[in-house]
């Protein structure tokens, strides 16, 4: 696929969800160039009038909603959102989830968890049978950051995962650090059998801020495909 149809699905998806939007409502903004097509499309409503107030889930995500003066919030002031917004690296039937490529997972957990919906909006080329092809983003406190990769490595190991845990390097090839201040570990386990249990033993690890497994948070997945759009859940 070309990228420029990518792209076009992309806004398709994020078109569908942005016809959900009504007006008063509490909306998180997700991070990535999926997402960013919906925050262009909701700030292209409030130029139109539409009043609501945003989280965006990453500092990325603040500037573009600032350039579009999107009226913007935090969770300690806004601690309940309607409806939360945001891409996904993969996805499978059972509408879990890895995120954080973009590197801003902590923030996207936290605010899809304040949230009453979620919606992921994605192209057909994320959907997965079984998650994993993508590798696993693991956000970890940069204290003891090599003993917490150990332990990730056992935990994999225990599970019958293997495969490489690198910490991110960024574009400008410094190591990444994420809008919290902490690493980035990509696990490249492949296929995931369990997610479940690897996100248990994954969130029983100190120094693991947060995993990118994302179960049980997306109430539905807008996906656009050649032949146009489809829901896995109820986009309502
Ligand atoms: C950001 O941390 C990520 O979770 C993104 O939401 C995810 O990587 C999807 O990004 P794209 O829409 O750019 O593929």
């Amino acid at each position: 696929m070309s990228s420029s149809a990518a792209d076009e699905m992309k806004r398709a998806a994020a078109a569908v969800a942005v016809g959900a939007v009504r007006p008063g409502m509490r909306l998180g903004l997700g991070t990535g160039s999926t997402a960013k097509h919906f925050v262009d499309l909701v700030g292209a409503r409030v130029r139109d009038g539409l009043r609501v107030v945003c989280v965006p889930t990453s500092e990325r995500t603040r500037e573009q909603a600032v350039a579009l003066s999107i009226p913007l919030s935090t969770l300690d002031e806004t601690p309940a959102l309607d409806l939360t917004v945001d891409g996904a690296d993969e996805f499978d039937a059972q509408r879990r989830l890895i995120k954080g490529g973009g590197g801003a997972l902590l923030r996207e957990k936290i605010v899809a968890a304040a949230s009453t919906r979620m919606f992921v909006i994605a192209d057909q080329s994320k959907q997965v049978a079984t998650l994993g092809a993508f590798a696993l983003p693991v956000e970890v406190d940069r204290f003891g950051a090599l003993a917490t990769r150990r332990h990730i490595e056992q935990a994999a190991r225990d599970l019958g995962l293997k495969g490489d845990v690198r910490p991110r390097v960024g574009r400008d090839g410094h190591v990444f650090v994420t809008d919290g201040g902490h690493l980035m570990l990509d696990c490249a386990f492949g296929a995931i059998p369990d997610p479940e249990t690897l996100a248990h033993r994954l969130a029983a690890i100190p120094g693991v801020i947060e995993h990118g497994l994302f179960i049980g948070l997306a109430t539905a997945i807008i996906v656009a495909g050649r032949d146009g759009v489809r829901t896995l859940g109820e986009a309502v």
